[in-house]
């Protein structure tokens, strides 16, 4: 399924990035940490790679902080610099650090040309709900552009100024993620990237079960009391209708599928990560 993803949509908002480039030292894409991968959007991975590049993987605070730490080896390797940040809690001296340190040959030739505080230009690109609106107003200390729950709100775009000699652009317009995998779409639908409409709740919970039974099997026996053999002898299908009787919630399996779902948010299993570097994606 390809979501807002078509032709016309991505190939304008391409375009309006590829001008903006022209204007910046710098550009911070913010993804989630829970989804590396899946929340970046390939045009822009495309384009944005002419220009000096940050990766921030943000909402770490949900993510497992060892695969937060394999992906930053990832992107290393890449030849891309990545920072992990919590901007909903915390402040972002590091990234302002790693700014300066990225462009540190360019400020050093103005200083040596006389300029003195070169002003740095960045703009931040991500596709909805990375967080984006909460790092720009961490980054200008005020309250500057819209933060909501709605994944897709259009934002402003003007020129916001820190104190600390670094002016920030927004992203110009929407950037959708790329769903050609059903795979990143449900982990996109998971972790609440995209709106719970899209996909229909039980499929979302499978995958979810299917997830924990693989990688975090004693987290999810331990919180749900489970027997080994509810997981063994059954289809994940079956265990939705077992933990949705467990609710209380009798047959209702949509209201079942939906609280494994806000478990999973709610870091009742703790803090995990959906994509994992080097996982096989077809285009
Ligand atoms: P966007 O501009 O990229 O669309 O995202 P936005 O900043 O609006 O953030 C989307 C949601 O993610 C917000 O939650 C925001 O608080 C939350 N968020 C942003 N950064 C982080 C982070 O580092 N960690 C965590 N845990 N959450 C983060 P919301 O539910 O829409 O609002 P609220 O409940 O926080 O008020």
């Amino acid at each position: 399924m390809a979501l807002q993803w078509y032709p016309g949509h991505m190939n304008k908002a391409k375009n309006q990035v590829q001008d903006r480039l022209k204007v910046v030292d710098i550009v911070l894409e913010i993804v989630d940490a829970r989804l590396p991968y899946s929340s970046r959007n390939p045009v822009l991975e495309q384009i944005i790679n002419q220009k000096k590049h940050i990766i921030i993987l943000n909402k770490a605070d949900l993510a497992d902080p060892k695969l937060t730490e394999d992906w930053k080896l990832n992107f290393r390797q890449e030849g891309t610099a990545s920072i992990e940040s919590d901007a909903k809690h915390n402040r972002l001296e590091k990234l302002n650090t790693m700014i300066r340190s990225e462009l540190s040959d360019k400020i050093e030739k103005y200083e040596r040309n006389g300029v003195k505080n070169y002003q740095i230009k960045a703009m931040c690109v991500g596709i909805p709900n990375v967080g984006k609106s909460t790092i720009l107003n961490k980054m200008v200390g005020k309250n500057v552009a819209v933060t909501g729950n709605k994944p897709g709100v259009t934002k402003n775009q003007n020129w916001l100024k820190t104190s600390y000699g670094i002016d920030l652009l927004d992203t110009p317009g929407i950037l959708w993620p790329k769903i050609t995998d059903p795979k990143v779409g449900m982990k996109l639908a998971l972790s609440g990237a995209i709106k719970d409409k899209i996909y229909p709740p039980d499929d979302v919970a499978i995958y979810a079960l299917n997830f924990l039974m693989t990688n975090y099997l004693d987290r999810v026996v331990d919180f749900y009391k489970l027997e080994k053999s509810d997981i063994y002898n059954h289809t994940t299908a079956e265990l939705l209708m077992h933990l949705t009787k467990q609710f209380g919630f009798k047959e209702d399996y949509d209201r079942g599928a939906r609280r494994v779902i806000m478990d999973v948010r709610n870091l009742k299993f703790g803090r995990l990560t959906f994509d994992v570097p080097g996982e096989f994606y077809e285009e």
